[in-house]
Parts: structure tokens; sequence; C-alpha cells
């Protein structure tokens, strides 16, 4: 029981992801087929051409998750998957491999909860980060503030009530007119280097509400409005824009950065000091999720946990975007509480969902 070896599988949204861990810890592969392609293609994520892409890498990236750890399935404990939220036919494809799998080499399967693993991952590399802790999970679907009291006992402090972060990085990336073969989040972090932050006086979301949630709606709606004052043409790719045009583009991108960043170092002071108020014993904030490998992120939440006497804790860049590692991971917490499935019929029709 204390040796355990599980394999991950993520499929939630637009990557194919696999990893095999140890239960103490140790990371033997990690596989990633991104979708970037096909995003920077259409500008999104499309449900039906989303799953067909998972449905072709997924054998490939679960086969060289094993032999890059030099594994067959017979070695492992138990298999883990992603079973929401995301989208569903996604999802799918990642829980009939599991099930498979499963079936076959008689594993019993844990299904994940994706927000719980980008938490939970944290626990992995930080191996004094015990319950109670707090996390803001902040990606291109969500942006979550919550109080984790122990394993499965999570309270929700604060979450969005309009858009997650990442969606008004992406958004602003596209409109601005920057390469989208890789996702806006780093693209924007990189040309705000070049801006000026304080050059469009972009409004704090919600200051008038004392709580903890976000909105990132209406700053999407400011960026889009300055965008439009500069006459700046997202068809003209940045890479093409004259130095003048480049330089207001670097300007809105700082502009925006710092107000949505700005947003939430308010609202997770807040909520620490609404967490003490519950659980006096927390010492940790951590912060996961794709839009959590952004180094001024970091560096913003890092003095504001500071100053409230906690420390930040940010799992590295490859483990705080989507990826199988944390849904092995969060797998091996829950199996080590007895918390999984039996395996399923070794004779189940592969379409029986
Ligand atoms: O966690 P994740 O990989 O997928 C979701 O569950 O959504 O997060 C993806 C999001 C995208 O919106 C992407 O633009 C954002 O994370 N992101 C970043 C950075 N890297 C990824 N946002 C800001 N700065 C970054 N460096
Ligand atoms: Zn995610």
């Amino acid at each position: 029981q204390d040796d355990l070896l599980v394999l991950g599988i993520e499929t939630s949204c637009d990557d194919t992801a696999a990893a095999v861990v140890r239960s103490n810890g140790e990371i033997l592969s990690q596989v990633i087929s991104s979708q970037a392609d096909l995003l920077a293609r259409y500008g999104g994520v499309a449900p039906k051409m989303a799953e067909e892409a998972h449905s072709q890498v997924i054998d490939q990236v679960v086969q060289e998750a094993l032999d890059k750890a030099n594994l067959s399935e017979r070695d492992l404990s138990a298999i883990a998957v992603t079973i929401g939220p995301g989208l569903g036919l996604c999802l799918r494809v990642g829980v009939r491999k599991a099930r498979k799998i499963a079936g076959r080499f008689n594993l019993p399967i844990v299904g994940v909860h994706h927000m719980e693993a980008h938490t939970l991952v944290a626990r992995l590399t930080e191996k004094d980060l015990q319950f109670p802790f707090m996390a803001l999970l902040i990606s291109g679907g969500h942006n979550l503030l919550i109080l984790a009291c122990d394993l499965g006992h999570y309270i929700q402090l604060g979450t969005t009530i309009d858009d997650a972060i990442g969606e008004a990085y992406d958004k602003t990336a596209k409109w601005l007119g920057l390469d989208m073969r890789r996702s806006g989040g780093p693209a924007i972090e990189e040309l705000a280097q070049e801006g000026d932050a304080k050059s469009f006086k972009f409004a704090t979301p919600m200051k008038q509400h004392k709580d903890c949630n976000f909105s990132y709606a209406g700053l999407k709606t400011q960026v889009r409005l300055a965008i439009e004052s500069r006459n700046i043409n997202a068809a003209i790719p940045i890479s093409s824009a004259s130095i003048q045009d480049r330089s207001s583009r670097a300007d809105i991108a700082a502009s925006f950065q710092r107000v949505a960043v700005l947003h939430l170092e308010e609202r997770c002071e807040r909520a620490i000091e609404w967490a003490l108020k519950i659980e006096p014993s927390v010492k940790y904030l951590v912060v996961s999720g794709g839009v959590a490998s952004n180094q001024y992120v970091r560096s913003q939440l890092d003095q504001v946990v500071k100053k409230n006497g906690l420390h930040l804790v940010c799992p590295p860049p490859s483990l705080c975007t989507d990826n199988g590692v944390m849904v092995a991971w969060t797998g091996i917490e829950h199996y080590r509480m007895g918390r999984f499935d039996p395996p399923p019929p070794a004779d189940e029709p592969e379409d029986f969902m």
C-alpha cells in the first residue's frame, strides 16, 4: 500500500496528457500532446474537433507515458482519470481509455476532479504542505479561491461571476494580434514587459463588492474599447506592426495585466482574512492553474501572501498548466484513503458510455 504506481490521464480540455507517478512523489514520466495548432486556427476550442484530436493521440500518449517510465500496465497499482469539470465529449475519451486498460489489467480506477488535481499537485512539490491550506486556482475556465480543510473537504471562498482570468488573457492576446500558436497568456506576459502599465487607467473590477468573487468581463470590455480607440487591427500581426502601433499594443497588454492581477491581489487579501477566521492554522496559499505560470502573477501574489504572514506555494509551470501528473497524484491521495472504484469488467464494450 505504501509503494504505489499510478497512471494519470487528463483530457478535459485541449491537451491530451498522461503521466506515471510513484506514491513517494517521484514523477516517472510525463507526456502532453497539445492542440495548440487547432486552437490557433479556430481561435478557440470546438468540442467536436477537440474530441477527435484526443481520440487520435490518446493511445500513443498513454503508451509513451508507460514506455518512458519503463513500465507495463501490469506494474500499475491504479489508474486515475479526470472525470470533470470539462468538455463532456473530451472527458469521455480519457475515461474510456482508462476503463479499457483497467478492465484488461484488473486495476482499480480513481475518478479525479480537475480542480482538485490543480490544487493537490502542490502537495507533491511541497512536502510540508499540510491541510488546512488555501488555494487560488486560475486558468482558462476557472477562477476559484478555496480553503482546503482536508482531502475531499473544500470550502469555496470565491469564484468568478462571469469570465476566468485566463479567458481575459486569451481574448486580449487575440485582439492585440499576438501569435496564438501558443495560448494567449504567455504572449501577453512577454509583450507587457515592453509596455507602460500605467498608460491605460482600467478600473479594478468589483471594488464595491466586499467579497472574494471575481469578474473579468468588464475588464475585457475596457480593453476592447482601448484597442478600438488606438485603431489597432488584430488582422495585422504584431510582428508586422509599426513601432508606434507595437508600443500601443504593449501598453495595453501591460495595463491589462496590472489590473487583472491587482484584482487577484485584492481578493486574495480578503480571502486570507476570511480563511484565518475559519482555520487559524492556515499557513500556505497555493496558486495553481495555467495562469499561475505567469511570473508577474507569482511575484505580486508572493508580496500579498508575505504581508499577511503566509507562504506562497506555486508548482513549477509544467505542473500548473493541465497535465497528467496532477491527476496521477490526486489518484494516489484518494487511493491511499481507500477511495477508488473497482476494476470494470474486462469485456466491457467500448461504446457503453
Ligand atoms: O490550467 P490550464 O492549462 O487549462 C484550463 O484548465 O483552463 O490553463 C490555461 C490558461 C489559458 O487561458 C492560458 O492563456 C493561461 O492559462 N496561461 C497564462 C500563462 N500561461 C498559461 N496566462 C498568463 N500568463 C501565462 N504565462
Ligand atoms: Zn486546468
